[in-house]
Order: C-alpha cells, then structure tokens, then sequence
C-alpha cells in the first residue's frame, strides 16, 4: 500500500512537471495569435459511416444498436427496476426522460449531440461510435496524418463503465462484455 502511494506521488510528480512544461512552452511562442478555443461537437454516427463502413456494419449487430428502442419498448417492470437502481422517479415515457436518456444515446445534452427533437436525424439516437470513441468534429476535419490523434482509438474499461454501472449493469465483466458489445477490430484482422 505504502509503495504505492509513494508511486502515485512520483507519478502525479511527474505529470506536474509535464503540465508546467507545457504550459512554459506555450508562454514562450508570442509571435503566433492565440488560437480560437476548439469546440469538439458530437457529429452523429451518420458521418463515420462514410469512412467506416465495416465498423459501423459490425456495430449494427451489438445490443447497443438498439439502445433506444429497447428503452422505448420496455416493460413498466423493467423501467421501474432502473428507476429504483438509479434512484430516479420517471413520470411518462422513458424514452423522453433524461435520467434515461444520458446512457441510452449519444452525446444526450452535449453539443451536437442527441435531442429527442432531432430524433434519429443523425444517427444518434442508441449507445453509438461517439460514445466510446468520443466526439468526432476535429477528426472529421483532420488531414489524414491527423486523424489518428483527433479522436480516442483505445477506448477501454474505464469508458464501458461510465454507462455499465454497479447500479446499471452488475454482471459486467470487461473482457466478456467486450466480445458481445464491441464491433469487430477490422484493420487487426489480417
Ligand atoms: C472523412 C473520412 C472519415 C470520417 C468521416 C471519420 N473517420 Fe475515423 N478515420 C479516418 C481515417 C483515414 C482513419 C485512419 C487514421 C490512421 O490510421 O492514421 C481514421 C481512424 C479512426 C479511428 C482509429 C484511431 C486510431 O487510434 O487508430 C477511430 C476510432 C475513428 N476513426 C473513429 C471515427 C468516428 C467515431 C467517426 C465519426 C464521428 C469517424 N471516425 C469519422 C477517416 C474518417
Ligand atoms: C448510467 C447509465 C444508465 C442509465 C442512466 C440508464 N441505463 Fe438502462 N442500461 C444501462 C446499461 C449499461 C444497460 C445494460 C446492462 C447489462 O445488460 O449489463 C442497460 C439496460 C437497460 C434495459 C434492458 C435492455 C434490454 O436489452 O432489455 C432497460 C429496459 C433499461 N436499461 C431501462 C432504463 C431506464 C428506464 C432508465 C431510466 C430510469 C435507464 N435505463 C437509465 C445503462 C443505463
Ligand atoms: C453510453 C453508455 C454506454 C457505454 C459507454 C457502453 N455501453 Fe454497453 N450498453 C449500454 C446500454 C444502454 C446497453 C443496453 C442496450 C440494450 O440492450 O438496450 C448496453 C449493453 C451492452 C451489452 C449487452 C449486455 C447484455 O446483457 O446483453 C454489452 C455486451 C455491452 N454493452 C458492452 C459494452 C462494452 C464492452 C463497453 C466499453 C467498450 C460498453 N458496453 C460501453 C450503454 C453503454
Ligand atoms: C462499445 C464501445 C464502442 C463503440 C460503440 C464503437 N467502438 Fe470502435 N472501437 C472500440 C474499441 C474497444 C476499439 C479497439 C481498441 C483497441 O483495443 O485497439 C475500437 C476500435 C475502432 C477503430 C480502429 C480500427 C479497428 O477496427 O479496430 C475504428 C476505426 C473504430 N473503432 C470505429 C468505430 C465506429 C465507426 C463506430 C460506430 C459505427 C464505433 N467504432 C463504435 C469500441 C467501440
């Protein structure tokens, strides 16, 4: 336990310094006009299948295509279950709650993202690429070389867990819920 505080702190160390680094780097380059602080907006799932065909095919297959249709068809039993694990009261349609909604679509209440007025307009309406990958519009603009670094390609535990819950989803396991709710890994497959 000790050892790893100390780590911890070695570590946060380090990543101060990295921080202060940057941030002298940054004072030093007055000749340059500061740059407009960047929006990252959520795009809707519309867009990535252009390029990512065989992703987005793939993703089709997993429960999360269905994300918002299964809360639009559940059964008042099972909204109630939810409602409780999440201490919530709904009144009405689920699909129009947005205690329900946060999980249950993408980029609910961000920029860009999913309204229930926009509806499927975008794509955006079930637990889309945008979720796990984060919001697209910098990589959507990015030169080719860029693309890589303008969005998350290694989404990982952490991100599944933000929606899969204690509360919301006891039985997940990482590598299990991975086979069943991650597209294949096309350009890994020789
Ligand atoms: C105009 C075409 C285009 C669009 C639209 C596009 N992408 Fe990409 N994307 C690319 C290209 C090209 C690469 C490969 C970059 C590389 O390998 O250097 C890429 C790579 C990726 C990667 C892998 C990144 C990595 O670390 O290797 C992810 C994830 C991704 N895109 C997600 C998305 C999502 C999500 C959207 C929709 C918001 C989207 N893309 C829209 C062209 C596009
Ligand atoms: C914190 C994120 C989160 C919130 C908020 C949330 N859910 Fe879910 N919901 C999930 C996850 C994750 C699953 C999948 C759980 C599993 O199978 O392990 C799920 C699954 C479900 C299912 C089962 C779907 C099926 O395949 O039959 C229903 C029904 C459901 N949720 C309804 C609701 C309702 C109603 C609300 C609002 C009261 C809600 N959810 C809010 C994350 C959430
Ligand atoms: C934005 C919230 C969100 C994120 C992020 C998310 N999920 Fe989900 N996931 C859901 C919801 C909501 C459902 C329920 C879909 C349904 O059946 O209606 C679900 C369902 C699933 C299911 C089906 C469970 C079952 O009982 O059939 C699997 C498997 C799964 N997710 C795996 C993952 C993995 C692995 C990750 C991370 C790589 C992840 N999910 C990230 C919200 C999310
Ligand atoms: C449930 C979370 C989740 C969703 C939803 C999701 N991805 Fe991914 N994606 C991943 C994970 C996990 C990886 C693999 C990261 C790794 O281990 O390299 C990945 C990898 C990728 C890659 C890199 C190449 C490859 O195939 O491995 C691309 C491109 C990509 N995703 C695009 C998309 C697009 C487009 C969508 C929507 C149609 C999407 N993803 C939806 C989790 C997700």
């Amino acid at each position: 336990m000790k050892k790893k505080g100390w780590l911890v702190m070695v570590l946060a160390g380090v990543m101060a310094g990295a921080a202060w680094g940057a941030e002298a780097k940054e004072e030093k380059a007055p000749e340059k006009a500061p740059e407009k602080a960047q929006v990252i907006s959520y795009l809707g799932m519309k867009k990535c299948k252009m390029c990512h065909k065989n992703q987005y095919e793939s993703w089709a297959k997993t429960p999360h295509a269905a994300s918002l249709k299964n809360l639009a068809a559940a059964k008042p039993e099972a909204v109630q279950k939810m409602a409780d694990a999440l201490g919530v009261k709904i009144e009405g349609k689920p699909e129009l709650a947005p205690a329900c909604l946060s999980c249950h679509v993408t980029g609910y209440g961000l920029e860009g993202g999913y309204t229930v007025e926009k509806g499927k307009e975008d794509m955006s309406d079930a637990v889309t690429c945008e979720e796990c990958h984060g919001p697209g519009s910098l990589h959507m603009k990015a030169k080719k070389e860029d693309k890589a670094k303008t969005i998350a390609g290694q989404p990982g535990e952490a991100k599944c867990r933000t929606c899969h819950t204690k509360e919301m989803s006891p039985e997940f396991d990482f590598k299990k819920y991975s086979e069943k709710g991650v597209h294949e890994h096309i350009s890994k497959k020789k």
